[in-house]
């Protein structure tokens, strides 16, 4: 049985159009948008990820520590559970060859220091030593301190080239369920956060192999990184708030099913690929663009673009965004110090494919 996206809106609008409301502010106080076009807005938003969702029997599997996993009776809702016993993490059954992946997600609330969320696609699987990767993965806090997310890519196995941004959330990620989607073509990777693009990947020559190109499963987990998640590990998981529970609904895998062993793109992926970049959240609309503007400018706190420490030469796929770049020193760190605990030590040197899916995934991230 198939759901459309959009018959699930109704419960969200409200959060939608607050959000909305609260845009409208922030626009027509900073610039003098019209009206007209803040209704064109809202109304691309609820069609923008019209997308079907699909139960977790029709198109997932678990990955590790299946009794720490929670099944809604209608399967469209998965509760992931860490306690001191293990996280746990599920994986579509197939891969894909692109596409658009997105949930709703419900980060646990309270304490939750040292937890890392994450969503994201990978076949480190199959290509152990060139393996592709795009992430979000949401980092807890202490009691009172907010979340904060970061995306990175990998591409033909650049490990050694981390593609890194941080950011802190416009809202409250505990408070109610908020989408987060990763699509990926031939073209572009667009990472969402509900409708706002907060970060483009534009395919471009010289990223050669590091652009993401062999079909990925998408991955979802929660496990225990006391290590570095939060304040550089000085924070570690109290398991006295266990367990935690991350909640993923309204699951949307929208792309090219493939064995990832073929050499050959299976001719019939050619008609979906065309049919995924046309869809109306392949291309960042006018309104998208200032969106992520309006994201970026006051969100994110780290980008790999802007680390001339790092990158002395920025990798081909930076665009260098004057208004961005003034913001951040040479480190890649934002001039003006934001209000929050957190750590800003950078990760993803050293890393090794290992042959155990959750594992890997740790190595991966460490
Ligand atoms: C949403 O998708 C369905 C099925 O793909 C389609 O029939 C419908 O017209 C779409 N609605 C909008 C508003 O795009
Ligand atoms: C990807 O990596 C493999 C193995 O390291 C290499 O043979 C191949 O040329 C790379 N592909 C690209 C596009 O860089
Ligand atoms: C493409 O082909 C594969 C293998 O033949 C099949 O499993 C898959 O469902 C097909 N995908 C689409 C979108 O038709």
């Amino acid at each position: 049985m198939d759901y459309v996206l959009h018959a699930s809106l109704p419960s969200s609008l409200v959060s939608l159009s607050l959000l909305f409301f609260l845009f409208f502010i922030i626009i027509t106080t900073t610039t003098t948008t019209s009206s007209s076009s803040f209704h064109a807005a809202a109304a691309a938003a609820t069609t923008v990820f019209n997308s079907t969702t699909l139960t977790f029997g029709e198109a997932y599997s678990p990955l590790f520590s299946k009794f720490n996993i929670q099944r809604s009776r209608d399967d469209k809702t998965v509760g992931l559970l860490l306690n001191r016993f293990s996280g746990s993490g599920f994986i579509s059954s197939d891969y894909y060859n692109y596409g658009f992946f997105s949930a709703s997600i419900k980060m646990p609330s309270e304490h939750t220091a040292g937890i890392v969320v994450a969503f994201y696609t990978s076949n480190v699987d199959t290509f152990e030593k060139n393996h592709d990767e795009l992430d979000i993965e949401f980092l807890g806090n202490v009691k009172g301190k907010p979340w904060r997310f970061q995306t990175n890519m990998y591409g033909n196995g650049s490990v050694s080239r981390g593609r890194e941004e941080r950011y802190r959330m416009w809202f409250d990620p505990t408070k109610d369920s908020h989408r987060y989607s990763i699509l990926w073509t031939p073209k572009n990777i667009i990472f969402y956060v509900d409708e706002i693009p907060i970060r483009e990947v534009v395919c471009n020559a010289a990223m050669r192999g590091d652009y993401p190109s062999k079909p990925m499963s998408l991955y979802a987990t929660i496990w225990d990184a006391s290590s570095w998640a939060t304040d550089g590990g000085k924070e570690k998981v109290d398991y006295k708030y266990e367990p935690f529970i991350a909640e993923f609904k309204d699951l949307v895998l929208d792309g090219c099913i493939v064995d990832p062993t073929e050499q050959i793109l299976s001719s019939n992926c050619t008609d979906m690929i065309t049919g995924l970049m046309a869809r109306g959240y392949s291309t960042i609309s006018p309104e998208g663009r200032k969106s992520m503007k309006w994201f970026r400018e006051k969100y994110m706190y780290y980008s790999y673009c802007y680390d001339n420490v790092r990158y002395p030469v920025p990798p081909p796929e930076c665009v260098i965004v004057p208004s961005e770049r003034e913001l951040f020193m040479n480190s890649g760190r934002l001039r003006t110090k934001m209000k929050f605990h957190g750590s800003h030590r950078s990760r993803g040197h050293g890393r090794r494919g290992k042959t155990n899916r959750r594992r890997s995934k740790e190595a991966v991230i460490m």
